[in-house]
């Protein structure tokens, strides 16, 4: 693990993100208007940056707790320099403990059919991956990605 530490994200760290989009997503475009800034004002409680000791995010994760009581991870990711080091494995971490102090069941999240690093790394963290025909609009199949939490 890189010498990072998890706080809950600042109001300034979705703009300091979106300036490093590429480092993030590579050429995933389509993905930078999800990044609201509902998950910070609304959601801020269960969303999650790792910085540096330089003060620079390393990785981060946008989620809530859905009424359904799925613990919704609507965004993960990791610089390209600091993966493969198990940052992501933490941030998964701290958001499940934020997530099961709120009543969460089940972890849920939602990858496209082609990112297979991340189907990967759901599956190394335990999730069941489901293909979903259409999940994301006609013609949109997406990755229903799950995972039960203890009771
Ligand atoms: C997916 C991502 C968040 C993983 O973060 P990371 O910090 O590199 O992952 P970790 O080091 O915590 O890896 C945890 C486990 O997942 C596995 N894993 C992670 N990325 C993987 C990949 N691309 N291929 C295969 N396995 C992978 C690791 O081997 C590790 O398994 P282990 O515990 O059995 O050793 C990161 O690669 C990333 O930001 N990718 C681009 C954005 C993205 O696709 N996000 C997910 C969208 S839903």
């Amino acid at each position: 693990m890189p010498e990072v530490s998890i706080y809950r994200v600042r109001d300034t760290d979705l703009a300091a993100i979106l300036r490093e989009f590429t480092r993030f997503w590579g050429d995933r475009e389509q993905l930078r208007p999800l990044h609201h800034p509902l998950f910070v004002a609304e959601f801020g409680d269960t969303a999650l940056a790792a910085r540096g000791s330089d003060g620079q995010v390393r990785g981060y994760l946008l989620g809530f707790v859905a009424p359904t009581r799925d613990a919704y991870v609507h965004l993960v990711a990791v610089r390209d320099d600091a993966r493969g080091e198990g940052l992501g494995q933490h941030l998964y971490a701290a958001f499940t403990e934020l997530a099961a102090a709120r009543g969460a069941v089940a972890l849920k999240a939602i990858t496209s059919p082609d990112n297979e690093g991340s189907q990967a790394f759901h599956r190394a963290l335990g999730f069941t991956l489901t293909r979903v025909e259409d999940y994301g609009g006609a013609g949109q199949a997406r990755m229903v990605m799950r995972k039960p939490l203890p009771n």
